[in-house]
């Protein structure tokens, strides 16, 4: 319908006729002179309706309203001296128009496009029309981008492109799975993969060597900024390669990604750092680069203090640890009970401070301070006047996390990520294996069950003593937001069997649960590995945006609704007669869903 979009005319095109097609994205009267801004996916072009040019045509102008969608024919033609716009692609010319046909009219619409709004319910509720603002086209397209840079980069390393099952059984990611009945098999269920991880092992096994999906995924999660129930994976296994080769490829691809969204050069060898240090230097798994306020341990400072909050922690066999928030003594008590407020929820008993200001240390801890413990926590943090220093005292892991915490909690009160665009790439490597826990009363797999024990640890995670075996796992970290993760995974039956063990896994539900990938095993399994990369989270950082519901085109809140075609809804009765399910709940309240198959207990929604 058109011979060219609204943000392709140049001054080279003046005199010549142009037809156009779009939305109104304003009007304006000047003194009868009709001016429109006409909008389409790729930008705006000025329109006049002169009534001297046809009278017809410029008195249906006066009809027209914002988002009424057009046609337009008219003579390319330069703007009046003073009246350009350099800010604008189109901004020296115009079209006269000669021709305007109205395709559909609008109503007003429930918010305005050319202004920012924070009510995110009424944005989702009308997603088509807030996805017509040049933002979230723009992220559209660079979401589009990044997939294409990555199927490229990929087939160009001869991955190949291979769909794994949606209707899938329920694997073991660590989040609670989506479920889905089944009408044929009255009383069983799919599950929704939370990844497809165990398809993809088993394509190793089927010989596939290389494989990579751009693959939906679903976690029944509580919801974040930058967390969805249904996310997008890069996910990507090898067969014949070590962790060298994993991440050889994930930086390449990363590269090749930054270069065609953003046109931007990105190191191609990131730096790295094992899991211990990043809990120790910085207490997070996900460490944010882009600023320093490293956690110092004070063991040696503290070990024979009067203060008996320090020297407790340390004779019980745990820390004193401190970052040093440079010039933000001035820290208002507002704050102070913020960040000790974030400190309790992570685990702390308190957090003790010093200010340093007007040559005075401002603390309620420093009068059980000996004048050698003070000389040595001034060389050991750098003290300075304007300085806040702030303590954890207790287990390594614990005080290590609340410090990491409260440490980006001060780089925000700091504005340190303001106008700072640097990009700090990471590797983390050899997490732990396993991890305790409490409220299940048994270790579980921090990643999940099929990563494979370093080669050094082995013989501890066969003796039992879970808690030091290291994984051959690796996360890729980008300004402290884990943009992804994977492993080289156990590929020997006997093996992963031991891990199961491991899990506390009984050899019956073994054999339910896990037969095809303990029986494929002993087959010929290939040494393999791989990696998935939230594509979400990349896209996210490359919008610069802040919440990964600005990058999908249909996103959920954070209620796990979606309020535009108000899902999830309830069913017809008929509906879940047919799958043998049962519903008593009108209410969230009295949902009991039971399962109308006599076998089947009952279970709580
Ligand atoms: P993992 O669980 O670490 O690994 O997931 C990989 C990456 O997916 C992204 N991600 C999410 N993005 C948005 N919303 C979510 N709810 C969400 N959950 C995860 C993150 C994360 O780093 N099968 C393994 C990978 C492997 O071992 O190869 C896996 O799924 O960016
Ligand atoms: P208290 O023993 O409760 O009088 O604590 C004295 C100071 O130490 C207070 O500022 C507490 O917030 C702080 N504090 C107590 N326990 C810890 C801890 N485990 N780590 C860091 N600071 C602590």
């Amino acid at each position: 319908m058109r011979t060219h979009h609204c943000n392709e005319l140049r001054e080279s095109h003046i005199d010549s006729e142009s037809t156009l097609v779009g939305w109104v994205q304003s009007t304006r009267d000047h003194g009868g002179v009709i001016f429109i801004d006409l909008r389409d996916r790729e930008g705006l072009t000025q329109v006049v309706f002169r009534p001297e040019e046809d009278s017809e045509v410029a008195k249906l102008s006066h009809t027209l309203r914002e988002e009424d969608v057009l046609s337009i024919t008219g003579k390319v033609s330069k703007r009046l001296e003073g009246t350009a716009n350099d800010k604008l692609g189109t901004g020296q010319i115009e079209i006269v128009a000669s021709e305007l046909k109205i395709l559909n009219k609008a109503e007003v619409l429930p918010f305005r496009l050319d202004k920012e709004m924070s009510n995110e319910d009424l944005r989702m509720k009308y997603r088509y029309l807030d996805l017509r603002r040049p933002r979230m086209s723009r992220n559209l397209k660079l979401r589009h981008r990044a997939s294409k840079a990555t199927r490229d980069f990929l087939d160009e390393g001869g991955f190949l492109e291979i769909e794994t099952p949606i209707l899938s059984k329920s694997t073991p990611e660590g989040a609670r799975d989506f479920l889905v009945p089944s009408r044929l098999n009255g009383g069983k269920f799919y599950a929704l993969p939370q990844a497809p991880q165990q398809y993809k092992q088993l394509l190793m096994v089927a010989g596939v060597e290389k494989y990579f999906q751009i693959a939906r995924c679903f976690r029944d999660e509580d919801l974040r900024a930058d967390r969805q129930p249904e996310f997008t994976q890069i996910d990507i296994e090898a067969s014949f390669v070590d962790r060298e080769d994993i991440i050889k490829t994930t930086e390449g691809l990363l590269a090749r990604v930054f270069k065609e969204t953003l046109d931007k050069e990105i190191p191609t060898s990131f730096q790295r750092m094992t899991w211990h240090e990043a809990m120790d230097k910085y207490g997070s798994d996900k460490p944010d680069l882009r600023f320093g306020m490293e956690i110092t341990d004070l063991a040696d400072v503290f070990a024979t203090s009067g203060f008996k909050v320090f020297s407790g922690a340390l004779e019980s066999g745990g820390v004193v640890k401190a970052i040093n928030a440079k010039g933000f003594a001035c820290i208002t008590t507002g704050q102070i009970n913020n960040l000790t407020e974030i400190a309790k929820l992570h685990g702390a008993k308190g957090l003790a401070f010093i200010k340093v200001e007007g040559g005075e240390w401002k603390s309620p801890i420093v009068k059980f301070f000996s004048d050698e413990e003070k000389a040595a926590l001034t060389e050991k943090m750098g003290m300075e006047e304007g300085d806040l220093i702030l303590f954890g005292a207790g287990d390594w892991e614990t005080s290590s996390e609340v410090l990491g915490r409260v440490r980006l909690a001060c780089a925000n009160y700091l504005n340190l990520f303001e106008g700072n665009d640097s990009l700090e790439f990471l590797w983390v490597t050899d997490f732990p294996l396993l991890a305790f826990s409490p409220e299940e009363n048994r270790w579980v797999a921090v990643h999940h069950p099929f990563t494979r024990p370093k080669a050094d640890d082995l013989e501890l995670l066969k003796s039992g003593e879970f808690k030091n075996v290291r994984a051959e796992a690796y996360d890729v970290v980008l300004n402290g937001h884990e943009l992804g993760g994977g492993s080289i995974r156990i590929h020997e039956s006997d093996l992963q069997a031991t891990m199961f063990d491991a899990l506390g896994i009984s050899k019956e539900e073994q054999t339910e649960m896990f037969s095809h990938i303990l029986d494929a095993f002993k087959f010929g399994a290939p040494p393999h590995g791989g990696i998935a990369l939230g594509l979400d989270r990349l896209v996210m950082l490359l919008a610069g945006e802040t919440s990964i519901r600005e990058v999908i085109a249909f996103p959920k809140n954070n209620r796990g609704a979606d309020l535009m075609s108000q899902s999830p809804a309830e069913v017809e009765f008929k509906q879940l007669r047919d799958l043998y399910l049962k519903s008593t709940a009108r209410r969230k309240e009295e949902a009991i869903v039971e399962s109308t198959n006599e076998d089947l207990k009952p279970t709580e929604a």
